[in-house]
């Protein structure tokens, strides 16, 4: 985990949240590199979720919404995790989490009684992490709700305006307004990329467990008990878009959830085997018509489907994949990580797919102090960034040194402009050598083939 969380920040993929002044806990930023890889990775899962499927329609919510709407959805009450606190030095803990750590099972959803049972019973084999104390409070609710003072220009103690504790929110508040604009046959879904921001009291884990994170959400809206069949069916396919991006399928398993949520039916998780063993991924729930009728019932609105045929009446069931999109990408990341030896010196090297490669391809002269070769390297720099626009220069070093940056970000293709280039040896004119990055291998390729050949391999 430390060495992907110092190569992140060393070559641009991660830094921490206003860093300059100390960190803020539980918010990261993506830097160049980081926030081309998290866009392919975005546009890798619109493309499986809204353009491959039919019936299947995007959507871009705003995150602000009216207080009730957490009422209706249940999150004021329920949305808690809970917390106690070290007697001595104040430090927050988890106690679901905690005890986790000492083989106890539990979880963010059993009752403050249950939980509470359970701490007691092993109060004396949990220490305080920073003063080492055994001396915490009783196990408590606590919701995780962000409050924000949006409208509130009084300061009084008006209703709070929350931020989205989940982004799925915003597809159930515009379902009426799809249904009457796309008027769309069932099933269909929704699909949204969306902000969501939790007070989580001990974010950890890098981008795992995080205050403010990104949620790529599907709601799959069905009629009422037709649920078995596209239920296996979306975990079919949320399995297989995870190997589509490359995620070696032994790092993946199914966990089926014992204690649900409280909008659940059923949920079962796609875990991955991060740097400290399986956790959950992804979550994939049946949430019947749990939330329809809750702001069917708090909005008045009338959210009932009517069959263009049929002219039924009924409130659909909804089934649901939610993932963290930061927790994808430090799957990808954790995935693509390795460490081997090539031409006699170990190398790191993130073994991306093409696809979600932040760059595709750099573009080297072999020396920087011959115009010659620079000019040529740069000619071929910019026809290929017209075709492809994540391509790199760098003439930076030697050769060596730049085969390894580019190894590091998981830069599938290397392209050198030599002698040869020119026309030095006259039938390799015009021809460049092309470096493999998991291989180390190089061949000779026409210019004019290059475009065509990576954009071969970034459609894989
Ligand atoms: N709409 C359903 C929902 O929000 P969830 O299981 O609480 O369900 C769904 O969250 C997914 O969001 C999780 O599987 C995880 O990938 C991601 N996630 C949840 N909390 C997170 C956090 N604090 N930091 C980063 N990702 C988180």
């Amino acid at each position: 985990m430390e060495k992907i969380v110092s190569l992140c920040k060393r070559r641009g993929f991660v830094y921490q949240g206003s860093e300059i002044y100390d960190g803020l806990a539980g918010v990261y930023d993506f830097g160049p590199r980081g926030v081309e890889l998290l866009n392919n990775i975005k546009r890798s899962w619109w493309n499986a979720n809204v353009y491959q499927k039919e019936n299947y329609y995007g959507l871009d919510a705003g995150m602000f919404k009216k207080p009730r709407v957490w009422e209706a959805s249940g999150h004021t009450s329920g949305f808690s995790d809970p917390l106690a606190e070290c007697k001595k030095c104040n430090t927050r803990i988890r106690v679901d989490k905690v005890l986790g750590a000492i083989g106890i099972t539990a979880d963010e959803k059993m009752s403050e009684e249950d939980i509470n049972k359970l701490f007691d019973a092993h109060r004396a084999e949990i220490a305080c992490e920073k003063c080492g104390a055994h001396d915490f409070s009783r196990a408590r609710k606590f919701n995780l709700l962000v409050k924000s003072n949006l409208g509130d220009f009084t300061s009084s103690e008006s209703e709070p305006v929350y931020l989205p504790g989940e982004a799925c929110q915003g597809i159930y508040l515009d379902y009426k307004n799809i249904v009457d604009t796309m008027q769309p046959k069932m099933p269909f879904g929704v699909a949204q990329i969306g902000k969501a921001f939790r007070n989580e009291i001990s974010p950890r884990n890098f981008l795992f467990r995080c205050r403010e994170f990104e949620q790529a959400d599907t709601q799959l809206f069905i009629k009422p008990n037709e649920n078995k069949e596209a239920y296996e069916q979306i975990k079919k396919d949320r399995w297989n878009w995870y190997l589509s991006i490359g995620i070696k399928e032994k790092n993946l398993r199914w966990h089926q959830h014992e204690n649900l949520v409280f909008y659940a039916k059923d949920a079962w998780d796609i875990e991955y085997n991060y740097p400290w063993g399986f956790d959950e991924l992804e979550g994939i729930h049946d949430r019947t018509d749990y939330d329809l009728s809750q702001h069917m019932k708090f909005s008045g609105t009338d959210l009932r489907y009517i069959d263009p045929e049929t002219t039924e009446k009924y409130i659909p069931w909804i089934l649901e994949t939610s993932v963290g999109v930061g927790r994808i990408f430090l799957a990808v990341i954790a995935d693509a990580y390795h460490e081997d030896e090539l031409g006699g010196e170990t190398r790191v090297v993130l073994q991306l797919s093409p696809q979600l490669a932040p760059v595709k391809a750099a573009v080297f002269p072999l020396l920087k102090n011959k115009p010659e070769l620079v000019a040529k390297a740069r000619e071929v720099y910019a026809a290929l960034k017209k075709q492809i626009p994540q391509i790199a220069w760098d003439d930076n070093g030697n050769i060596g040194k730049r085969y390894r940056r580019q190894d590091e970000i998981g830069t599938p293709f290397c392209i050198t402009i030599d002698f040869d280039t020119l026309g030095e040896k006259p039938e390799l004119l015009d021809t460049v050598t092309l470096r493999n990055r998991d291989t180390g291998t190089q061949e000779r390729m026409a210019i004019k083939d290059l475009a065509n050949y990576i954009q071969q391999a970034i459609a894989q």
